[in-house]
């Protein structure tokens, strides 16, 4: 995806694809948008002025072949009030705009970008990236395993904001935002691939590709013999019943000096879900390939912030197994040691992403992390609690909470705050093990969270639990690529990177 601010002194002569003018509920015309209903004969002026156009937000109208207009169409877009527009709204405007992008032909979208997109609540620089990150989305198609889905339209490739301030704020802002919609497009690639294309191999392939793209990033990838020699027994436990090989991978971006400590990413790379020996439920068992969304994310965002070559160091870990039930399985009841020596019991083979995580996130005490955050699809218990709308958080710090709640909010990818307080530890106590792997009576995402607290005692840690927002279901059912935007919106914000 190209991304450019371009100047034009009457576009209703810029040639391209597809023409957006936005329009607040007012249905105000400024210069630009006057140059074109001028070119239009007063015939756009009239839609607009009629009830077939509303203004409000999301509205989106499509006006093809207009009268000595260059572009193939005009589409007319709503963004309701002007004083009510603040970044969720926004966001909500631009999905709806993007939804009908993603069904026209053209590779050349321009927007009117002279109306003042932002207030006090929606920085314009952040509005432009909004954007562009979502009209970069907006080009992604599954098509892995469907080639016949043939794509029959030109798909955007190139953005112009037409008339917006060529300032060097905005400038970023829009590049930013392409590597921000490239990396959700990413995540949400891996997360779409099938359970038998996408393995625990082809993930570390993936990560080792990424380094291979981009110098600033060098991976290492450990097979199941050196996280044995590690002592990784946690980890290794879930992959015991499957073919496939456990891996675990670990991409270094170096993007701020040597000195400075690294953030870590880790991911919950579950290739495919089956519960194991605690086998799940047939119904919906399919959505278990997107186990691995956690993994899936961290890709994504650690393409993000190599594009938009973040100044800070930020490592990515993926922990990746199948779970799968066999002869060599894991059984409930078996007890394992994991990196850090504490035993755990296995009282469920189904609680498999806190056995893969616990080892990594010993792991990356060696990283001396300025802050660590984990994603993982974890529990269903957190669809219970939020539904589909905000990522669950969790952390042993509250600063690093409120900030990954400010980032979510910034990013209009939210997450909502629950506690884990030392109250909920006694639902892990067994008489058999250091820790159970999984808590009885209740807050199925707490207890998971505290679990992982134990691993995670030396270094400012968040948990995400992406149970509910990873994918959507029914008919636009696919990887959302959430919480790609979030984690970019953190990183950046570490580095004084963010738009405003
Ligand atoms: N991957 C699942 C969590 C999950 C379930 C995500 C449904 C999305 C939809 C996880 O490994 C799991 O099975 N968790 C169990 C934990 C339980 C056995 C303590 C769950 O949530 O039921
Ligand atoms: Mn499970
Ligand atoms: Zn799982």
């Amino acid at each position: 995806m190209r991304a450019q601010i371009k100047a034009s002194s009457d576009p209703s002569s810029f040639a391209c694809d597809t023409l957006v003018i936005p329009f607040f509920k007012d249905k105000k015309f400024n210069s630009d948008g006057r140059s074109i209903d001028k070119a239009s004969k007063k015939y756009l002026g009239k839609i607009v002025a009629s009830d077939e156009f509303s203004g409000k937000a999301g509205e989106v109208l499509s006006l093809p072949l207009l009268n000595d207009v260059a572009a193939t169409r005009v589409v007319i877009w709503g963004l309701g009030e002007k004083n009510d527009l603040k970044r969720q709204g926004w966001s909500k405007a631009c999905t709806a705009l993007v939804n009908a992008l993603a069904k026209l032909d053209g590779k050349h979208c321009a927007i009117i970008s002279s109306v003042k997109f932002g207030s006090k609540a929606l920085p314009s620089a952040w509005a432009m990236q909004h954007l562009s990150a979502q009209i970069t989305r907006c080009t992604y198609h599954y098509t892995h395993t469907k080639p016949s889905k043939k794509i029959k339209q030109a798909l955007i490739n190139k953005i112009s904001f037409i008339n917006a301030d060529a300032s060097a704020a905005n400038r970023q802002a829009i590049n930013q935002g392409v590597s921000i919609g490239e990396g959700i497009n990413i995540a949400r690639e891996l997360g779409n691939l099938p359970g038998n294309f996408c393995t625990p191999k082809y993930l570390s392939s993936e990560a080792k590709k990424l380094g291979r793209k981009h110098a600033a990033i060098k991976t290492t990838v450990l097979g199941e013999k050196q996280m044995k020699e590690l002592g990784m027994g946690s980890l290794l436990s879930v992959g015991h019943g499957s073919d496939e090989e456990s891996q675990l991978m670990v991409m270094n971006y170096q993007g701020g000096k040597k000195s400075q400590q690294p953030h870590v990413l880790v991911g919950k790379g579950i290739t495919f879900d089956t519960g194991g020996i605690s086998l799940k439920p047939g119904a919906k068992m399919d959505e278990m390939k997107f186990d691995m969304c956690g993994a899936a994310s961290v890709m994504g965002t650690m393409s993000a912030i190599a594009e938009m070559k973040l100044p800070l160091n930020v490592i990515g870990v993926i922990a990746s197994a199948e779970n799968m039930p066999s002869g060599r399985a894991t059984k409930p009841g078996d007890v394992v040691t994991s990196m850090s020596g504490k035993t755990i019991e296995v009282l469920n083979t189904d609680a498999e992403g806190r056995l893969v995580l616990c080892d990594a996130l010993h792991y990356v005490k060696r990283f001396k992390p300025e802050s660590v955050i984990d994603i993982a699809t974890l529990t269903g218990a957190v669809i219970v609690a939020l539904g589909s709308h905000a990522t669950g958080v969790l952390s042993n710090d509250d600063d690093l909470a409120n900030e990954i709640l400010t980032a979510g909010i910034d990013s209009a990818d939210r997450g909502w705050q629950l506690p884990i307080w030392d109250d909920y530890q006694k639902q892990l106590e067994t008489p058999f093990a250091d820790i159970a792997n999984l808590g009885t009576g209740g807050a199925g995402t707490i207890t998971a969270a505290c679990f992982l607290s134990q691993f995670a005692e030396d270094y400012p840690w968040a948990h995400l639990d992406i149970a509910g927002t990873a994918w959507n279901q029914g008919g636009g059912k696919g990887a959302s690529g959430r919480p790609v935007a979030m984690l970019c919106q953190y990183l950046m914000s570490k580095c004084g990177k963010t738009a405003a």
